[in-house]
C-alpha cells in the first residue's frame, strides 16, 4: 500500500511539474483557471485522513453534492489518507495548482507564515464547543481565512473534528506522567510549547508517519481526536489513552485563489452552496463520530481509556495555561483576547 502510494505520489508530482513547465511557456498562462478547459472542471480534493472520518465524510459529501447539482460540469476527485500528498506537500501542491482543494488541520498553517491559526492549538482555550462555533462562524474566523489570500489561497469554510485525547504506552493520569515522553505533534509552535509545558519532548511528524513512528519507538506517544486514532489504528500501538479534551483539531477548507476566482460565476455559486451544505453536515456528525470511535477503542481491549476527575483535569489545565502567555507574541494578543471574550459571553449566558 505504501509502495503504491509512493509511486502514485511520484507520478502525480512528475505530472504536476510537467504541467507547470508546459503552462509556464505559454504567454499570460493561467494554469489554475479551469474556465478555459473544454471538458468538465476537475477539482482534486486531497486530504490525509481516511474516508470514514468527519473530514473524509465531508469531502465525499461535497463531491456528491457538486457532481449531482452540476449535471456533469464539475467532477470532484477525492484523494483520502495521504494517497496523493502528505501534510506539508499538500499545501505546496495547492499553491502550485496541482490540487484545487484541501482541508488541512488548523495547526498546519503556521509554517505557511499565517501564525494566527495556531490560536486554535492553545490548550484549554475553548471551554466548550459553543465558543468554538462562535469563533469559526464569526468575525474572528472570517478574518483568519482572509489572511490566507496573500498566500494565493482562498479559505472556504471551517470543518470540525473535535477535542483531543493524549496517549502513550503508560497511563497518563497526572501531569508528571508526561515527563520525558517523546510526543508526536503537528507542525505548530504552540503544540511544541504545550508539550514542553508538561515536561514532554515534542517531535513534529506528518500524520501519515505516526503509526510507524509509534510502532518502532521513534516516538512514545501522541495526541489526537478519537476518530483519527481509530481510523489510523493508533490503538494497536498505544496501551493507554487519557480523555483530557485539552485541545482541539479542526480544519480550514481551502482552495487555490486563482482557480477559484477564474471559475464561471454560476459554478462558483454552486460550489459555495455545496460547501455550506457539506460544512453543516460535517459539523453535525463530528462529535458523534468521535464518541463512537471512543467506544470502539475501549471495546477493542487494546488501549485502556482513562477518564480524568475534574480535579485531575484542572491540574493539566494549570500546567498548560502558561502557554497562552508564552505564545502571545507569536499568535497575536488580539486574536487570543477575542476568543477569551467569546468564552466570557457564552459563560454569562449560561
Ligand atoms: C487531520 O486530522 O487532518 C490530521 C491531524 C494530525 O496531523 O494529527
Amino acid at each position: 500500500m505504501r509502495i503504491v502510494r509512493h509511486i502514485h505520489r511520484a507520478l502525480t508530482l512528475a505530472s504536476a511539474i510537467t504541467t507547470i513547465a508546459a503552462t509556464a511557456l505559454l504567454p499570460g498562462h493561467a494554469s489554475a483557471q479551469p474556465a478555459q478547459q473544454s471538458g468538465p472542471i476537475i477539482i482534486k480534493f486531497s486530504h490525509v485522513t481516511t474516508a470514514d472520518t468527519p473530514k473524509g465524510k465531508g469531502a465525499d459529501r461535497f463531491k456528491h453534492l457538486v457532481e449531482e447539482r452540476s449535471g456533469g460540469r464539475v467532477k470532484v476527485e477525492v484523494y483520502p489518507n495521504s494517497t496523493l500528498y502528505k501534510d506539508k506537500e499538500e499545501i505546496e501542491a495547492l499553491q502550485l495548482g496541482s490540487v484545487q482543494m484541501l482541508a488541512p488541520a488548523l495547526s498546519k498553517f503556521g509554517p505557511l507564515g499565517v501564525r494566527e491559526f495556531e490560536v486554535f492549538d492553545l490548550p484549554f482555550i475553548f471551554p466548550n464547543a459553543e465558543v468554538l462555533t462562535r469563533v469559526t462562524e464569526g468575525p474572528v474566523g472570517a478574518s483568519l481565512l482572509k489572511k490566507l489570500e496573500t498566500r494565493g489561497i482562498t479559505g472556504l469554510a471551517y470543518w470540525d473534528n473535535g477535542f483531543k485525547v493524549m496517549s502513550a504506552n503508560r497511563p497518563l493520569r497526572e501531569v508528571k506522567d508526561m515527563r520525558g515522553l517523546k510526543m508526536r505533534i503537528q507542525s505548530s509552535k504552540v503544540l511544541e510549547a504545550q508539550m514542553r509545558a508538561v515536561g514532554a519532548l515534542p517531535q513534529m511528524l506528518a500524520f501519515s508517519e505516526v503509526y510507524q513512528a509509534l510502532q518502532t519507538g521513534v516516538v512514545d506517544g501522541t495526541e489526537n481526536t478519537t476518530s483519527n486514532y481509530w481510523t489510523q489504528k493508533t490503538s494497536e500501538v498505544q496501551s493507554d489513552m487519557t480523555v483530557s479534551d485539552h485541545g482541539y483539531i479542526g480544519y480550514a477548507v481551502i482552495t487555490n485563489k486563482k482557480f477559484w476566482d477564474g471559475l464561471p460565476p454560476d459554478i462558483r455559486a454552486l460550489l459555495d452552496q455545496a460547501m455550506k451544505d457539506s460544512t453543516r453536515y460535517v459539523n453535525e456528525i463530528a462529535q458523534q463520530e468521535n464518541d463512537e470511535a471512543l467506544k470502539k477503542i475501549a471495546a477493542s481491549g487494546k488501549t485502556r481509556v482513562i477518564t480524568l476527575t475534574p480535579a485531575e483535569r484542572e491540574s493539566w489545565r494549570q500546567a498548560m495555561l502558561p502557554v497562552h502567555k508564552e505564545m502571545t507574541s507569536r499568535v497575536g494578543k488580539d486574536v487570543i483576547e477575542a476568543i477569551y471574550k467569546e468564552a466570557q459571553s457564552v459563560q454569562a449566558q449560561r
